[in-house]
């Protein structure tokens, strides 16, 4: 008796999506050296499904069905080689080997060429959702060739995450194409994480209480802004330490961990060139909140308080909301408009309208908004920026003013909003028919004879700058 899907690593994650697999009617067979993970994978199945443990790889290999269909769920970077590596002897042609980690898509278009050579499809898959998402339902990003994804497209659209029955998951394009979809998703939850970070404290500043901000998220989360963040954001307020009398957040130390692929999407936005100024200070605020000691000395040099609100506090509430609302639509936008650009820089062919899709159910971004935007792709399935979807820019009409008022009040009172200005700041350069990069085009042909173009007359210029 064959099993129909293999799985390297049972971590959480690895874990939690065999058994989701199994549940749905596969048999699975999990591989990792720790014999307590193999017992703790068998122990967790459901009863009545086919889910084994073995802790020899070659074991595992020999018993799936060919084409063999195998996963692996280990960190990204080296263990990725070195998993490929002691599979190559026990693997044959046609066999498909998944990468469901965060791997960087270069890497993933080597690995995809080395193994194409060898004649063993090799798939860079975008999983998201945590922990309990791999268990109940994630969203699932694939890329590469679709030969291969016609072999694992039934399972995988059985394990994912549904929306309106649809299956979170559909073929994301070419070669590294699933692993830069699922960075660049990354890089839109770090925005909106920041952004969310940003509007507790601008809430805090006006006085609210872990009780009152939890009944402003839940609030929110019943409305435009429901969403996956959100909701947890609502849940965090509440939850209660088991150390101290306080709650747990408020003993939280503010030091925020990143593993790398939010800096991924930053990096290589510059790359392409793409402007992702959002990504961008969410993942420069994760790096400042590194800097705790000097942080320290700062704040007894220069902390003078700074202006009080000048609004309700019911008015502030629905002003940082749809400030949150408007950032968090210009956080979507900057990683679409990469993922266009990328998709063609880089000859990806990445489905836009799929990509979004996917993420409406499962994962971390997980939003109503991405209806708005399915809706807008569906007007426009080339939209290079969704910004310019008439729907959309409705949208963000009615949310700039109070955007304008919290960042105005933000400054003043000497508030951190690094993302939230970002995106105004993008807005307003974005919206601007002519911008004052004239002056920066002068100042280059100034001093180094760059050369310049005119707005009135065809061909390069450079001047002899003595007035
Ligand atoms: C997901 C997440 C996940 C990511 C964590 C941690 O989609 O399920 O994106 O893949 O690893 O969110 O990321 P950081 O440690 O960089 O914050």
């Amino acid at each position: 008796n064959l099993f129909d899907f293999g799985m390297i690593g049972l971590g959480v994650m690895g874990r939690n999506l065999l058994l989701n697999t199994a549940d749905h009617g596969f048999s699975v067979i999990g591989f990792d050296k720790d014999e307590a993970k193999t017992a703790a994978l068998e122990a967790a199945a459901t009863e009545g499904t086919t889910v084994k443990g073995v802790p020899d790889l070659a074991h595992m290999v020999q018993q799936l069905q060919r084409p063999r269909k195998l996963m692996m769920l280990v960190p990204a970077g080296k263990p990725v080689d070195d998993v490929i590596e002691s599979l190559l002897p026990l693997v044959e042609k046609g066999d498909v080997i998944i990468d469901g980690g965060n791997s960087h898509y270069t890497d993933t278009l080597r690995r995809v060429k080395y193994l194409r050579d060898k004649e063993i499809h090799f798939m860079g898959v975008g999983v998201s959702g945590g922990e309990q998402g791999a268990r109940t339902g994630p969203s699932i990003m694939p890329g590469g060739d679709l030969e291969a994804y016609s072999h694992v497209k039934p399972l995988l659209e059985a394990i994912a995450a549904k929306v309106n029955g649809e299956p979170c998951v559909a073929y994301l394009g070419k070669e590294g194409a699933g692993h830069y979809v699922k960075m660049v998703h990354n890089g839109i939850e770090y925005a909106i994480m920041q952004l969310i970070s940003e509007s507790y404290t601008l809430l805090k500043h006006a006085g609210l209480n872990n009780d009152e901000l939890h009944e402003t998220f839940k609030k929110w989360n019943e409305g435009a802004l429901q969403s996956f963040l959100v909701e947890i954001t609502a849940d965090i307020f509440l939850q209660k330490d088991d150390k101290t009398t306080a709650r747990l957040l408020d003993v939280i130390s503010d030091k925020a961990g990143s593993k790398g692929t939010g800096k991924w999407t930053s990096q290589d936005s510059m790359e392409l060139p793409v402007a992702v100024s959002v990504i961008d200070s969410a993942v420069a605020m994760r790096t400042v909140s590194g800097y705790k000691e000097e942080r320290i000395k700062a704040a007894a040099l220069y902390n003078e308080s700074g202006a009080a609100i000048t609004v309700s506090t019911e008015e502030w509430i629905k002003q940082v909301h749809d400030a949150l609302y408007f950032g968090t639509i210009l956080s979507y936008a900057q990683g679409l408009a990469m993922l266009y650009q990328a998709s063609r820089e880089l000859a990806m062919d990445i489905p836009l309208p799929d990509a979004v899709s996917v993420w409406r159910g499962g994962c971390i971004i997980r939003s109503t908004l991405l209806e708005t935007f399915t809706q807008a792709y569906k007007n426009s399935p080339d939209l290079s920026n969704i910004l310019l979807d008439p729907g959309v820019a409705a949208i963000i009409k009615s949310a700039e003013s109070n955007t304008r008022a919290v960042v105005a009040q933000a400054a003043l009172s000497g508030v951190p909003a690094a993302a939230l200005m970002s995106s105004l700041a993008y807005f307003d350069a974005y919206r601007s028919e002519r911008m004052a990069t004239n002056l920066i085009q002068a100042q280059r042909d100034y001093f180094g004879a760059h050369t310049y173009q005119r707005t009135d007359i065809p061909g390069t210029f450079h001047t002899e700058w003595n007035h």
